[in-house]
């Protein structure tokens, strides 16, 4: 199988690539990835001689057809992913997620190819604090930022490429991932940097919002499940059961590092910051019959802090440029 995988050289997209390699020596990836600053060519250095890369936009459409055309599947994890720079300038995102979806929908139109779509819970808005209930495949959109909204925008692009024109089209809504390879902007990466310098985790507001933790390799088995036996038309939720609020994970942090369970900065709130979110995964479960392997979260985290602990040639380039973003965002 000729697998063309968008946004591989980005977190998620990685670790599909490199359990890709592993675990499915039958198929040949091809990369397709920007290298914005997002995307890291050394992300892929474990894997450098079993796959290529090549550099390039997914709004591209003359490359896009080119690569698209000599491809079975398609995985397209590409994407600017980061709710707070949505907030600061939202252009990349309508043009990445939303031109560069339509661009990849046409040219597997064009071509007959099978795609797989990689969306997020946050397509379905937020859940209050003390609601029960969890999103499923029924919850209604209801995005709030605009990276989420331009999410959902790509997902209904999908459906619609589906219905009206045939493409065999699947789509996954997932929960927030952890794990290697993520970039230090984000929530988990960000504290776990901070501890290794010394510095106190940032939390905004009171830190009770709720996210949904899954390890990424899991959300990636669940792809390749999907890719092997989901049906064209369906969209999929995956979640490990994973709901925990960010002081709980903050304070997991600091105990691991041996620091007080205060010694923490809380900042300035995220504007329109979503309150819970929550996933159903019964359909994934009981219809593909998946199952994640990281069933306890504070022993992910641990291997988590080891990793970046272990690799800190991989993320340190990108820590101080990071934190200067966050503190011009933030004036
Ligand atoms: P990421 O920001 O780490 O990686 C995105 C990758 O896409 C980078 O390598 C970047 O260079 C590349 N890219 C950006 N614009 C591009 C363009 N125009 N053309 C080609 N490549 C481009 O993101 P991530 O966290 O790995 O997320 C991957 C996908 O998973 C996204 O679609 C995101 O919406 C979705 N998702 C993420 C999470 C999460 O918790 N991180 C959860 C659910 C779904
Ligand atoms: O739910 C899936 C989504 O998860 C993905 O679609 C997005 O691509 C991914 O970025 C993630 O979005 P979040 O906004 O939930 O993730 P983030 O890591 O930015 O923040 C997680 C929570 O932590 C959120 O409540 C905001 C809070 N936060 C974040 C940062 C960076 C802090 O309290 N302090 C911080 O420094």
């Amino acid at each position: 199988m000729r697998l063309l995988v968008t946004g591989g050289a980005g977190f998620i997209g990685s670790n599909f690539v490199h359990q890709s390699v592993r675990e499915h020596p039958d198929v040949r990836v091809t990369v397709l990835d920007l290298l914005t600053y997002a995307g890291d060519r050394r992300s892929l250095e474990p894997v450098a001689d079993d796959v290529e890369l090549v550099e390039g936009d997914v709004a591209d459409a003359a490359l896009v057809d080119a690569l698209v055309a000599r491809s079975d599947v398609v995985v397209h994890f590409a994407a600017e992913s980061h709710n707070d720079n949505s907030l600061a300038e939202p252009w990349p995102f309508v043009r990445t997620n939303l031109v560069g979806t339509y661009t990849l929908l046409e040219a597997v139109r064009r071509h007959g190819v099978r795609y797989h779509h990689i969306s997020t819970d946050e397509v379905y808005g937020d859940l209050e604090l003390d609601d029960p209930a969890r999103f499923d495949e029924s919850t209604p959109y209801n995005p709030s930022s605009p990276y989420s909204s331009t999410k959902a925008g790509s997902d209904l692009l999908v459906r619609a490429w589906a219905r009206s024109f045939g493409v065999r089209a699947t789509i996954s809504n997932c929960s927030n991932n952890y794990g290697p390879y993520q970039h230090v902007e984000k929530f988990i990466p960000r504290q776990i940097t901070q501890l290794v310098d010394g510095a106190r985790p940032k939390v905004y507001g009171t830190g009770a919002n709720v996210r949904d933790w899954i390890h990424v390799e899991d959300h990636n088995s669940a792809v390749w499940r999907i890719l092997e036996d989901g049906a064209p038309g369906r969209t999929y939720l995956v979640g490990a059961d994973g709901e925990a609020d960010n002081l709980t994970v903050v304070r997991t942090l600091l105990e691991i590092f041996g620091r007080p369970a205060d010694d923490i900065e809380f900042v300035a709130e995220r504007p329109g910051h979503d309150l819970r979110y929550a996933i159903d995964p019964t359909l994934l479960r009981t219809e593909l019959g998946w199952r994640p392997r990281y069933t306890d979260f504070r022993s992910g985290l641990e291997s988590t802090v080891a990793w970046y602990v272990d690799n800190e040639a991989w993320w340190r380039p990108a820590k101080a440029a990071t934190e200067e973003r966050y503190a011009q965002q933030s004036r």
